[in-house]
């Protein structure tokens, strides 16, 4: 029998998006891992922001300047403390994870030389891809490959030779967006750090679902953005080891993120500032810091036992449908289905779905390798939240039965 700690009643009432209807249906809203919905606390946050703070921050004398912010800065707080950095300037404000991992793979410009080698897996999204092939043609460097099994897992003990004395950065998600798998990071990192390379995991895809402790994972670079998790699109967070983060030239240069400018030189701003040029995304930052507060209120274990639930019980019924096949389908895996069915197209079965209400994505997830691998051209993706409910997963099956009988 299914149950679950959360008064789901209770928390559909926070999301008001939640309520509509499309195509004449109730929406049934399994995209969630390309962004979830935003519940009336953060709305409210923003909202308020606006009406009652909004001012420039940094640089004022005048009371709005300094409540906007302490805002500001008390959201960074609250980032520093969910994800556990040891300091608050370990957590510089960034657009989103393609942001930030843009802004470190460009400061590594400085420290690679040709021959230098990268190390990617096959399961990334391409924002955790295409940065680090335009460094390697900036300087060089060698891009290598962790190629996936066919379960769509990591083939570690290709990991374990790519990695070597010229190895200088890894870079791997926590969890694939187009699979849902959760990848070993522990391990990923430890390996790396035994021959000297500093490891990026992205994060966006895993902050929906659990609590990442950058200290006892000893990770170097981690990322996060704001609209998977609740929060506003346009702001994320770049979690750095302050070593690094010192050593790292600036990405950006402009207002901000300056100590002294002259003609003849700047000097720059300490951290997190020094990464921060020109005027943040500070309504942004406070309602991200409103999305932390309002997801560990509910709690992430039972985030996590509710949407793997809902996951668990999706994924029993679709695999009695005849011709459909998930991938990464494993045991270690957030709360997202990944699938086709022989002979369909998935721009096809995601198109008759909506048209019952029913949001899904389709298509290659910006993951191009992966479809590449499975010689594929997408699938279709349902990506559960911790507000979807028991009945939406049955209305998902039932279009899912109803598009099948219609395509075939
Ligand atoms: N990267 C996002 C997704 O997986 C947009 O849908």
């Amino acid at each position: 029998m299914y149950s679950t700690t959360l008064d789901i009643t209770q928390i559909r009432a926070d999301f008001p998006i939640l309520q509509r209807q499309v195509n004449g249906q109730p929406l049934v809203y399994l995209d969630n891992a390309a962004t979830s919905q935003t519940p009336l606390a953060v709305i409210d946050a923003i909202s308020d922001y606006y009406k009652h703070t909004n001012a420039n921050i940094h640089r004022g004398v005048h009371a709005l300047s300094q409540e906007a912010t302490d805002e500001f800065e008390a959201a960074r707080q609250k980032i520093q403390t969910h994800f556990n950095a040891a300091k608050a300037h370990e957590i510089i404000f960034t657009s989103g994870t393609t942001h930030s991992i843009n802004l470190v793979a460009n400061g590594f410009a400085s420290f690679l030389e040709k021959g230098d080698e990268l190390i990617v897996s096959e399961l990334e999204h391409h924002a955790n891809i295409v940065p680090w092939q335009m460094l390697c043609e900036r300087t060089g460097a060698q891009l290598k490959v962790i190629p996936i099994t066919e379960n769509g897992t990591l083939d570690m003990s290709v990991y374990a030779d790519l990695l070597g004395a010229r190895t200088k950065v890894v870079f791997v998600n926590h969890v694939s967006n187009a699979l849902g798998i959760i990848n070993p990071i522990e391990e990923i990192i430890e390996k790396a750090h035994a021959v000297g390379a500093a490891v990026l995991i992205d994060g966006a895809q895993a902050t929906p679902h659990m609590v990442p402790d950058v200290q006892a994972l000893d990770v170097e670079f981690y990322t996060t953005s704001a609209h998977k998790i609740c929060g506003p699109t346009g702001i994320g967070a770049l979690y750095g080891k302050e070593a690094w983060l010192r050593k790292l030239p600036p990405y950006q240069g402009g207002g901000e993120m300056i100590d002294q400018v002259t003609f003849e030189k700047t000097t720059y701003a300490d951290l997190p500032h020094k990464f921060e040029a020109g005027t943040p995304n500070i309504a942004g930052g406070v309602g991200f810091g409103a999305a932390i507060d309002y997801m560990n209120n509910i709690g992430f274990d039972a985030i996590a036992a509710h949407e793997n639930d809902l996951m668990r019980h999706a994924t029993k019924k679709l695999k009695k449908i005849e011709g459909l096949h998930i991938y990464g389908d494993v045991e270690n895996k957030v709360a997202v289905i990944s699938f086709n069915v022989e002979g369909l197209h998935p721009y096809d079965i995601g198109t008759l779905l909506d048209k019952m209400g029913i949001a899904v994505r389709t298509g290659h997830h910006c993951c191009q390798p992966i479809m590449d691998h499975f010689q594929i051209p997408g699938t279709v993706r349902a990506s559960f939240a911790f507000y979807n409910t028991h009945e939406e997963v049955e209305r998902f099956i039932a279009g899912v039965e109803k598009a099948v009988g219609m395509l075939r």
